[in-house]
C-alpha cells in the first residue's frame, strides 16, 4: 500500500495522508540551521549542534507520536483544525504535504478554508521560515482565527530534558511587537537566543505553555484556541513558548499571506544587551527585515531549488527506469547530504543528544557526497582527522559543535582508522587535490601535536599493524564496523554501556572483517603513496608503497586461512581464540560483513573464495527484503559477543537485514562481473521499489533505512531508523560507481558497467574535476558487463584491459578533461 507519489518533475514526494504508518520526514537547512519536519508539522530546530543548541522541544517516545512541532491552528467558528492534521487531529476535507529538497509545503482544505503551510530554512539564514496562505474559497465572508505555536528548548536537550528543578525557575522571554523572544539563560553565560515573529501585528500572543495550552489541555486542545484566545502571557519559568492569535477576514475568494520566522541570533558578548536587562535585538530586527514579505520568501524558495540543481547536476541519470533514476538521480544524493549535516546526530530516532557524530560514520559519508561539496568534504576530512590521537586510534565519536572528540563511547573501535583512508582516498579520487594530505592536522585537536595529513593516514594505517593478535588477524578492540560484537566486554550488569565496559585492548579477540579493510584501504593506502612516488620523484613514498603492499599481501593470506571457514569468510575470533562465524558456531555462523568487505577487497577473486563466499550469502543471508547480517541469530545473550546477542531475534545487528552492509554485496558481485545478482541486491532495499509495500516498511518510501526486520522477528519487513544510516552513502557508492559504472580514479575517470541484462541503454552526466562527461551506455545484447566498443567525442577509443582499476575485464579509463569542458562519451557493452 502507498501514502503518496513520487513527483519527479518537481523533485518532491507527495504525501497523500496525514496518517502514515510513522511520521514521514524531511531536513530543512544545509549550512547551521536544521529542522527536523514530519508531514504533519511535527518536529523541532536547532542551530549546529542537536543536544546542545536545541530552539524547539522534541519528546521522543510520546504518545501520540509527534506531538511537537510548527503548529498552525485554525479557528472557524467553532471548528478548530491544523493544516498538518496533528496535533487536534480534526479531519480535513483535503490534504497534502510536498516534501522537497530542503524544504515542505503543506497543502489542506477544510470548509472551503484553504491552507497552504509552507517551510524553509533560507541559504545564508539561521532560520526557519514559515509562510502561511489562507484563501477563503467559499461564497461567504469568513471570520477566522490564526494561531502558530511552537514550545521552547532550554537549549541543551539533555538537561532539557532532565534538570527539571533547575530548568522550571529559569525561563525568560521578552516580547517586542510583532516577535517574542525567548532568552533563557542569556542573562549568565549565553550569548546567544532564539526569535518568533510574524510580519505583522498579532491580535494577541502568549509566551506561558500554562496559559496557552491550559495545565491540563495539552497541544490537541489549547485552551486559548478552543476558549477566549491568547491572555497576553509572560514567561516567568516554567515552559516558554511562542504562540500568537490573528484575527483574520477574508471575503469569498480572497487569498492572505503571513510569513512566520524562528531565528538563532547570536551577539559578542560586549552587545549583549540594549539596556540592562533588555537584550540587544538589532540583529534579529535585521533578520525580521530581510525576510519581511512573501517576494523575500519566494527568492529564499529560487535560491534553494538553484542550490539543488547546482548539486544534482554533479550525476545525473536517465535510465528509462523511473524508480532508479529518481533514486539515484535525486533521493539517495539528497539523503547523502543530510548524511553529511547530521551524521548519525539527529532524527527521528537518534534523539540528537546521545551521538555526536561518528568518526567511522562520517568518514563514511564522504563516499557518497563528496562528488557533490568536494569542498566541504576537504573541512570535513581536516575536522575529523583532527580529533584522531597520536597512535592512530580515535574517538569514537566528536561534537559537531566544538568540533573535539568526545568520550561518550570512548575510544578502541579498531576499524576506525582505517575509515580515515576510506574518505580521504575518497576526496583525492573525486578532486586529484593531493594538497590536502600536506595541510597541518592536530591530533586529539591539540595544535602542538599538529602534522600533515598524510602522517595521519600513515599512523591510521600502521595502527592496524601494530595490532594484530594470535592468527596475524587485527584486534578488533571494542568492536568494529559492528558496534555490537564486544568480543572484550563480558557484560553481566544492566544498563551498562556494551561499548565501553572492558578492555578497549583484549589481545586475543581478531576480526576478520577489519582484515578485509585493511586490504581494501591498505591498497588504496599504497596506490596514495605511490601516486605521490611518482608525481614527486619520491623513493621514500616508493618505499613506503612497496611496505604497505607486503603488509596487505600478508593480511590477505591470514584471512584466506585462518579468516577462511571452507564456504565463506569467518567473522572474527572471540577472546578465548574460538570462532565467530564459522559452521562450527552453535548460531551466528554466516555473517555478512566480511564476505562484503574482503569480496570488495579482492581477497580470494582469483583463486574462488570470493565467488564461494557470495554463493553462501545468497544461500543462507537472502530474504525478498534483502539480506540479513547474520544467521542463525542468536536466540540467547552470550556474555562473550556483547550487544548484538541483546536484541531479540531478527532485530539491528541480530540477523536484521542492516541495510548498511547490503551494498557491499552489491559492490562484491559487481566486482564478480554478476550485473543481475547485484543489482537484485540493490533494488531490495532501495526505498523507491518498495514503495508500494509501506504499509509493510513503514518508513519514508524516499530514503533509507538503517535497518528492516529480518526473517527471523515478528515484523519481517518493517523498517526502523530512517535517514541517518551509511546505507545512504554506500547505496550511492553501489549504484553509480559499482552498477553503472561510473568511477573516480586517482588518474582519472573509470567507465566499466556491471548491470543487469534487462537494462538495455542508459545515460548519466557526471561532473568530474571540474569538466562534464555525457556518458551514454547502450547493451543492445543484453550483457551484464564489459565494454565491446568505447567512442571519446566520436573518436573510437582504445579500452585500458585488464589492467588498473577495472573490475570487470574491459573498462575505460578517462584522463581528466579540461575543466569547464563537456565530454561525451559512449560505450557499448558486449563481447
Ligand atoms: C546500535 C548500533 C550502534 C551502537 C552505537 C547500538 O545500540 O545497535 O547500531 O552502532 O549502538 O551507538
Ligand atoms: C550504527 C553506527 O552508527 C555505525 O557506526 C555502526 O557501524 C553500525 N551501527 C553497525 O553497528
Amino acid at each position: 500500500m502507498k501514502y503518496g507519489f513520487f513527483d519527479d518533475e518537481n523533485r518532491e514526494y507527495v504525501i497523500t495522508t496525514p496518517r502514515t504508518p510513522l511520521p514521514w520526514i524531511n531536513y530543512l537547512g544545509c549550512e547551521d540551521f536544521f529542522v527536523l519536519l514530519s508531514n504533519t508539522a511535527g518536529g523541532y530546530a536547532f542551530y549546529r549542534d542537536a543536544r546542545l543548541r536545541r530552539l524547539t522541544r522534541y519528546r521522543y517516545n510520546n504518545s501520540p507520536l509527534d506531538s511537537e512541532g510548527f503548529r498552525i491552528y485554525i479557528r472557524d467558528g467553532a471548528s478548530v483544525w491544523n493544516p498538518g492534521w496533528q496535533p487536534v487531529q480534526a479531519e480535513p476535507d483535503s490534504y497534502r504535504c510536498r516534501h522537497g529538497l530542503g524544504y515542505s509545503v503543506i497543502e489542506a482544505e477544510k470548509d472551503g478554508i484553504g491552507v497552504r503551510q509552507e517551510l524553509i530554512v533560507p541559504k545564508g539564514g539561521n532560520c526557519l521560515l514559515m509562510r502561511v496562505g489562507l484563501t477563503n474559497r467559499c461564497d461567504v465572508q469568513k471570520q477566522l482565527k490564526l494561531f502558530p505555536y511552537i514550545e521552547f528548548c532550554l537549549w541543551d536537550a539533555m538537561e532539557d530534558g532532565s534538570n527539571f528543578q533547575r530548568n522550571l525557575s529559569c525561563g525568560e522571554v521578552e516580547v517586542d511587537g510583532a516577535a517574542i523572544y525567548h532568552k533563557t539563560e542569556y542573562r549568565e553565560r549565553r550569548n546567544h537566543y532564539a526569535v518568533f515573529w510574524a510580519n505583522r501585528m498579532p491580535d494577541g500572543f502568549d509566551t506561558s505553555r500554562d496559559a496557552f495550552l491550559g495545565v491540563y489541555g495539552g497541544p490537541a486542545r489549547p485552551e486559548a484556541v478552543f476558549g477566549s484566545g491568547c491572555t497576553g502571557s509572560i514567561a516567568h519559568g516554567w515552559q516558554p513558548v511562542a504562540a500568537q492569535e490573528f484575527s483574520v477576514c477574508l471575503e469569498p475568494g480572497e487569498r492572505s499571506s503571513f510569513i512566520f520566522g524562528l531565528g538563532y541570533i547570536e551577539n559578542p558578548t560586549d552587545e549583549k544587551w540594549e539596556a540592562p536587562g533588555v537584550i540587544n535585538k538589532s540583529r534579529a530586527k535585521a533578520m525580521m527585515a530581510r525576510y519581511s514579505d512573501d517576494a523575500a520568501f519566494d527568492a529564499a524558495m529560487k535560491e534553494l531549488g538553484d542550490h539543488w540543481d547546482g548539486l544534482l547536476s554533479g550525476f545525473r541519470l536517465s535510465s528509462g527506469d523511473a524508480k532508479l533514476d529518481r533514486m539515484a538521480g535525486i533521493w539517495n544524493q539528497y539523503q547523502c547530504m543530510v548524511t553529511f549535516n547530521m551524521s548519525r546526530s539527529a532524527s527521528y530516532y537518534e534523539s540528537g543528544m546521545g551521538r555526536g557524530m561518528g568518526f567511522r560514520d562520517s568518514c563514511q559519508d564522504l563516499l557518497g557526497f563528496v562528488h557533490m561539496i568536494p569542498e566541504r568534504a576537504r573541512e570535513r576530512i581536516l575536522d575529523i582527522a583532527a580529533t584522531q590521537f597520536e597512535d592512530g586510534s580515535a574517538y569514537h565519536q566528536y561534537q559537531p559543535l566544538t568540533k573535539k572528540g568526545n568520550m561518550d563511547i570512548g575510544s578502541g573501535f579498531n576499524d576506525d582508522p582505517l575509515w580515515l583512508i576510506a574518505g580521504t582516498d575518497a576526496y583525492l579520487r573525486e578532486t586529484g587535490d593531493f594538497s590536502i594530505l600536506n595541510e597541518m592536522v592536530d591530533f586529539d585537536n591539540d595544535p602542538t601535536k599538529a602534522q600533515p595529513l598524510m602522517e595521519h593516514l600513515r599512523r591510521s594505517f600502521r595502527f592496524t599493524l601494530t595490532h594484530l593478535g594470535p592468527h596475524g588477524l587485527p584486534l578488533i578492540g571494542r568492536a568494529d564496523w559492528n558496534d555490537c560484537l564486544n568480543l572484550n566486554c563480558f557484560s553481566e550488569t544492566p544498563g551498562e554501556s556494551f561499548q565501553t565496559t572492558g578492555p578497549s585492548e583484549g589481545p586475543v579477540a581478531e576480526s576478520v572483517f577489519i582484515g578485509g579493510m585493511f586490504v581494501k584501504y591498505g591498497r588504496a593506502y599504497a596506490d596514495i603513496c605511490r601516486h605521490i612516488a611518482r608525481t614527486e620523484g619520491s623513493d621514500a613514498y616508493g618505499r613506503e608503497a612497496d611496505e604497505a603492499l607486503k603488509a596487505v599481501s600478508d593480511m590477505e593470506t591470514a584471512v584466506l586461512t585462518a579468516g577462511w571457514d571452507g564456504s565463506w569468510f569467518r567473522r572474527a575470533y572471540d577472546a578465548f581464540g574460538h570462532v565467530v562465524g564459522g559452521s562450527g558456531c552453535e548460531e551466528g555462523k554466516i555473517f555478512i560483513e566480511p564476505q562484503g568487505m574482503c569480496v570488495m577487497a579482492g581477497i580470494g577473486r582469483k583463486t574462488g573464495e570470493a565467488a564461494a563466499a557470495l554463493k553462501s550469502v545468497k544461500e543462507h543471508l537472502d530474504t525478498p527484503y534483502g539480506v540479513v547480517l547474520l544467521q542463525p541469530a542468536y536466540t540467547r545473550y552470550h556474555a562473550e559477543l556483547g550487544e548484538i546477542t541483546s536484541y531479540p531475534p531478527g532485530y539491528k545487528e541480530n540477523a536484521g537485514i542492516f541495510c548498511h552492509n547490503n551494498p557491499w554485496i552489491t559492490c562484491a558481485e559487481a566486482s564478480l562481473g554478476h550485473g543481475g545478482r547485484a543489482f537484485e541486491v540493490y533494488r531490495r532495499i532501495t526505498p523507491a521499489y518498495i514503495e508500494d509495500i509501506s504499509d509493510i516498511h513503514r518508513t519514508e518510501p524516499y530514503c533509507y533505512s538503517q535497518m528492516i526486520a529480518g526473517k527471523d522477528a515478528a515484523g519481517f519487513g518493517e523498517a526502523k531508523n530512517s535517514w541517518l544510516t551509511g546505507t545512504a552513502a554506500w547505496s550511492f557508492v553501489s549504484i553509480s560507481q559499482a552498477i553503472l559504472g561510473i568511477r573516480p580514479e586517482l588518474d582519472g575517470l573509470t567507465i566499466d558497467p556491471c548491470i543487469p541484462s534487462s537494462l538495455k541503454s542508459y545515460t548519466v552526466t557526471r561532473r568530474f574535476r571540474g569538466a562534464d562527461y555525457r556518458i551514454t551506455v547502450d547493451n543492445p545484447d543484453g550483457a551484464e558487463t564489459g565494454i565491446r566498443e568505447a567512442w571519446v567525442e566520436e573518436k573510437k577509443t582504445e579500452l585500458s584491459g585488464n589492467a588498473g582499476p577495472c573490475l570487470t575485464g574491459r573498462g575505460l579509463l578517462l584522463a581528466p578533461a579540461a575543466p569547464g569542458s563537456v565530454v561525451e562519451v559512449k560505450v557499448i557493452l558486449g563481447v
